[in-house]
């Protein structure tokens, strides 16, 4: 997904609910083939892992997971007559150790992480994201996460919830909508994502000349949703467990959508070169090419960067 969830005009959710980004490139520095054991650790609705599948043919081993189960079940069924044999986790891909260990697995030949949410999950109420729709505050991707967006905001220290919404979005004005978001929630609890939008927009000043590209509400939510799902946690643990699980020639993909993930991996990566068992095949991160940013917009902030196993 892109890093501006509700950049508008917004295109129209497509039928499978997210369309897979870098999709080509995705399956040339992957390689997937017969017989390698694969892992899509982000399944989502399944448009990679359903590409992968049709090329690891019948000898080949996919394994998806997801921490949201409704995308997971999604692809279960939309994943129902691919050629090889599919196992699913509902898991975060923190715990990869827990799962491979679980589906007896002791090396794989190639992992893809497309992190962040699918785009069903940003205008489905249930997900309670969007702030282009009134819904309920929530922004859980996995039901098993206790805290809600609604939780931080009503009973974050006004101090912590500045910090959140600086360290995690950069959001300029984090002191100015934390105390908005104090002020408020002393007369009644946030508990929409309108109500949550408008405190957010009238607490940051207008600028003159032309309107914003993005919604003033865009960086607020980010933070909130990356705090809730605890992103950037997930994303430490994952790049710091799965080298040890490649085969040589293991192809290690992510493929991020906002700057600070995009950092986290090309560090991650340079230091697995730097030990001499990794070979970074992304010099520099793999972007969208003008023909599918025709097709699909919400590609537009999407990073591929990938490194091999020696
Ligand atoms: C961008 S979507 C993936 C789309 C997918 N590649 C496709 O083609 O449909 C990201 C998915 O990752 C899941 N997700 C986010 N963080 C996760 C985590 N830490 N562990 C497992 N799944 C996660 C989300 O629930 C969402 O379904």
């Amino acid at each position: 997904m892109s890093l501006e969830p509700d950049a508008y005009p917004s295109p129209p959710l497509p039928p499978s609910g997210h369309d897979p980004v870098l999709l080509r490139e995705v399956l040339s520095l992957l390689a997937p083939a017969p017989g390698k054991i694969i892992v899509d650790c982000t399944t989502g609705r399944g448009g990679h892992a359903q590409a992968i599948a049709e090329k690891l043919g019948s000898t080949g081993q996919l394994i998806c997971l997801d921490a949201d189960p409704r995308n997971l079940e999604f692809a279960r069924q939309r994943l129902a007559d691919v050629p090889c044999p599919v196992r699913f986790f509902h898991a975060n891909f923190a715990e990869l150790d827990e799962v491979l260990q679980a589906a007896g697995i002791p090396k794989i030949d190639g992992l893809l992480a497309d992190l962040g949410i699918s785009t069903n999950q940003l205008f489905e109420p249930q997900y309670g994201m969007s702030f282009s729709n009134d819904m309920p505050l929530d922004m859980r991707v996995d039901p098993r996460v206790e805290k809600t967006a609604a939780d931080l905001v009503n009973h974050l220290r006004e101090e912590d919830l500045a910090n959140v919404l600086y360290e995690l979005a950069q959001e300029r004005c984090s002191r100015r909508i934390a105390r908005k978001i104090g002020d408020a929630r002393r007369l009644s609890p946030i508990i929409t994502t309108g109500r949550l939008a408008d405190l957010v927009r009238s607490a940051i000043p207008r600028r003159g000349g032309a309107p914003e590209k993005i919604d003033p509400a865009t960086r607020t939510f980010l933070a909130l949703r990356m705090a809730v799902n605890r992103e950037m946690e997930n994303l430490a643990a994952l790049l710091k467990t799965a080298p040890k699980f490649f085969q040589p020639n293991g192809r290690f993909l992510v493929i991020s959508f906002q700057s600070m993930e995009d950092r986290l991996v090309k560090q991650a990566f340079r230091t697995l070169e730097a030990t001499g068992d990794c070979e970074i095949l992304t010099p520099r991160p793999v972007s969208p090419l003008p023909d599918e940013l025709a097709v699909n917009p919400r590609s537009r902030s999407s990073k591929l960067r990938a490194v091999l196993k020696k």
